[in-house]
């Protein structure tokens, strides 16, 4: 975040309200049923290849007959079934299932796949409730069911847990003033690794409260405080209020675009060379004014923080209003960085420091989910991250650890390697494992490039000596 200076006082007023707590989302993992320690109506037989385990069930050829498998969920909630079956004869077998006794789908189709060592996984979803539950899969005709192989169950929340803790480095990033920048704080940071170095970009605060963006790049984090900060209003992006930078290669123009908040709008500039800060082009706005829907809504907030990510047809662009409301606007993949739509409110909160900020949208890696993050207010005003998943890129979002008990990333879920420097876990980014527009990060590595204050410090927040630091998950499943 970059507040313009009208904004330059931020109210820490936190009531008891605050202190809902709803439930994590079902964080088991994906989970393999073997038919041949199901129930099997049939006979477990391995006279065909390719099945996975020992065998196969092959329930007798009459209407009714079926398999059945137990699972147990962590919580309730809606999971994604993939049945391996095969089925040799030349017409489809289709069949119901049922959830816990009770029929949720009729007539699906199991198509022939010509041969009964072809096998193939038939997926749906369904909803289970926590603890044991029994998925039943019976013949709708005559011929009985396919032959079923195996039942896979894969929760929607299954690649990341449902709570994290986290060790922190000490401060990585410092502020480094030169003759003509007298800089007072690093922050807003956004991160690819690319060609053996971090790229970091950040907002930078003078003296005087103007907002600038920086440039620095470093092997390693060892060398992150030694690295130079290149000042980017000394480049085409120019001078002016210039705050919370994100930075992506896209793909399909093979060239990096840096976007940004320049006040009552955002804009990117583009260049080839991310490791040439005077490459950059000169700011273009994305919109040719504030939408109305966010100068309807923003109340006394302001427009900010924006953040795009595309899947292969669109691209998406979240912001915040600090005003409770999060923002998702969407043009095609095709026609970026035109044609944006205006906002929708994608999501809201009453209580505007609950839902504030630093807003992040990620594609786990090896999967078709999602994980979103939004800087909110937690215990004592401290800044903190709150989570939600989705297997859509638009949402709609499910609280993964999202309170203040079970936050995604604050002070009480954060160890220090050495001196607590900071009580805040502000606006940053992870660490992604691709440069391009997907955004994608690894659910088992996740690191989170922070900024963070002295415990001490007060005043105008355009005056806080905001750092960076690194945080990295220390309780990863995998
Ligand atoms: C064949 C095949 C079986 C299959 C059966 C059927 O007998 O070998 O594996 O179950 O056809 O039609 O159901
Ligand atoms: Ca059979």
């Amino acid at each position: 975040m970059g507040r313009l200076l009208r904004l330059a006082v931020m109210p820490v007023v936190l009531t008891a309200a605050l202190l809902v707590v709803s439930a994590p989302s079902a964080g088991a993992q994906a989970s393999r049923h073997e038919a041949e320690y199901a129930a099997c109506d049939g006979t477990i037989d391995s006279n065909h290849t390719g099945f996975s385990g020992t065998g196969f069930c092959n329930p007798p050829n009459q209407s009714g007959t079926g398999v059945e498998f137990t699972v147990n969920a962590a919580s309730a909630g809606t999971v994604a079934l993939g049945f391996k079956y095969a089925n040799g004869s030349s017409t489809s077998r289709p069949a119901s299932l049922s959830v816990n006794g009770t029929v949720v789908q009729s007539n699906v189709p199991f198509e022939s796949n010509a041969a009964w060592s072809n096998w193939t996984v038939k997926s749906m979803t369904v909803s289970l409730r926590a603890g044991a539950n029994t998925i039943r899969l019976a013949a709708d005709s005559g011929d009985g069911l396919a032959n079923i192989d195996y039942l896979d169950v894969a929760n929607s929340g299954t690649s990341l847990p449902s709570s994290f803790t986290w060790s922190s480095s000490g401060i990585l990033v410092e502020p480094k003033s030169d003759a003509t920048h007298d800089i007072v704080s690093v922050k807003d940071a956004s991160v690819v690794y690319h060609g053996g170095r971090y790229h970091v970009f950040v907002s930078v605060v003078s003296v005087n409260q103007g907002y600038g963006l920086a440039y620095l790049s470093f092997t390693d984090w060892s060398q992150a405080g030694s690295a130079q900060l290149h000042f980017l209003d000394q480049t085409a992006i120019g001078g002016g209020y210039k705050a919370a930078p994100q930075v992506f290669y896209f793909e399909p123009e093979q060239r990096w675009y840096l976007t940004y908040q320049i006040g009552d709008n955002v804009a990117y500039s583009t260049t080839a060379h991310i490791g040439s800060p005077s490459t950059w082009s000169a700011p273009t706005p994305f919109y040719s004014d504030t939408p109305q829907i966010v100068l309807d809504n923003m109340g006394s907030g302001q427009w900010l923080d924006f953040w795009t990510i595309c899947d292969s047809a669109n691209c998406h662009m979240y912001s915040s209003d600090d005003n409770g409301n999060l923002y998702r606007a969407q043009t095609s993949v095709a026609d970026f960085p035109n044609g944006f739509s205006d906002p929708v409110i994608a999501m809201h909160d009453p209580n505007h420091h609950w839902l504030f900020e630093g807003v992040n949208v990620y594609r786990l890696e090896g999967t078709d989910e999602y994980l979103l993050m939004v800087e909110a207010f937690g215990d004592s005003g401290r800044r903190m991250f709150r989570s939600w998943t989705s297997q859509s890129i638009t949402g709609p979002w499910t609280p993964l650890a999202d309170t203040r008990s079970n936050p995604f990333a604050a002070r009480s879920n954060v160890t220090f390697d050495g001196a607590v420097w900071t009580n805040d876990i502000s606006h940053g980014e992870l660490i992604r494992n691709s440069i391009d527009q997907t955004l994608t990060v690894s659910p088992c590595d996740l690191r989170f490039l922070y900024q963070g204050k002295d415990p001490d410090a007060s005043g105008p927040y355009n005056l806080l000596p905001w750092r960076l630091g690194l945080l990295t998950q220390s309780d990863s499943t995998c």
